[in-house]
């Protein structure tokens, strides 16, 4: 069963994902990052109006990285892998971060719905065109040092999510991260957690409003391979006790 810190722009650096790797986690993710220059111009764009983003010029991210890498790896006690979420129109920005040391995961990110990075083709918008997040995967699989991750969001009007998980599954990827978000409620859609597990046979990572033992458990019981959680970490705490929610071991 992998637990995992989910990404979140602005918050989720080496300092942050160090602390909390500590408290039972066994993925970390950095980022979500802007790697190539029409990301990174939407990503200030996206500054200006007031959201948390990291801002970092293209010509430093790869050493930031790498930084952050470092500040999590200084204590040498935690053997877990390290994710790294990214935004890119193209997938060399991707493959060149799979190959900096330390990085065990690099996940694409099909999930960021701010328009300025939607308008550019990438984020959310791969979901509105699964041959194209079929290539895009295909191609970081393929080249990537690296594991591959891609993070989904379900429940987006007009998508079919089987589609894209089997396009995400037929590229080669590693794991589906899924952000099983349900308008309207305050807790996941199981159900389509479930219907994923049961058209591919991804390794599934479930996510959203996992705040306990009792909403991480619905979520393995749903079909998750693992899960992850990003707001109910946000003041750098784990909120209960990880060790409780199942014993079985995770694999790939
Ligand atoms: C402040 C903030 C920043 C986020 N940034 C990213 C990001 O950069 N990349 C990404 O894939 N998801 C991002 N997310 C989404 C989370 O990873 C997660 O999918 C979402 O918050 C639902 O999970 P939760 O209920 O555990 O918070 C962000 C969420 C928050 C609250």
């Amino acid at each position: 069963m992998l637990k995992v810190l989910a990404p979140m722009a602005g918050i989720t650096d080496g300092l942050f994902c160090r602390k909390l790797a500590h408290q039972g986690l066994d993925m970390i993710t950095l980022g979500g990052y802007n790697v190539d220059a029409p990301t990174i111009e939407a990503g200030e764009r996206i500054i200006q109006r007031g959201r948390s983003e990291f801002d970092i010029p293209l010509e430093n991210i790869s050493n930031h990285i790498e930084q952050q890498i470092k500040v999590i790896k200084e204590n040498k006690l935690w053997n877990g892998w390290i994710s790294v979420n990214l935004r890119s129109t193209t997938p060399s920005p991707v493959i060149k971060v799979s190959k900096l040391p330390g990085v065990d995961v690099v996940e694409i990110n099909a999930h960021c719905r701010q328009p300025e990075i939607m308008d550019l083709g990438c984020g959310q918008s791969l979901l509105n065109d699964p041959d194209k997040l079929h290539l895009f995967t295909r191609e970081v699989v393929k080249k990537a040092r690296s594991k591959v991750s891609v993070k989904i969001r379900a429940n987006v009007p007009g998508t079919d999510i089987i589609a894209i998980s089997q396009s995400v599954e037929d590229a080669g990827a590693d794991f589906l991260h899924v952000d099983a978000m349900k308008p309207g409620y305050s807790h996941a859609d199981y159900e389509v957690v479930s219907v994923i597990k049961d058209s591919t046979d991804l390794f599934l990572i479930g996510n959203n409003s996992i705040t306990d033992i009792g909403s991480a458990q619905k979520m393995i019981d749903a079909g998750a391979d693992g899960f992850s959680m990003a707001r109910a970490l946000i003041n750098g705490e784990v909120p209960f006790d990880l060790s409780m929610v199942d014993t079985r071991k995770w694999r790939i």
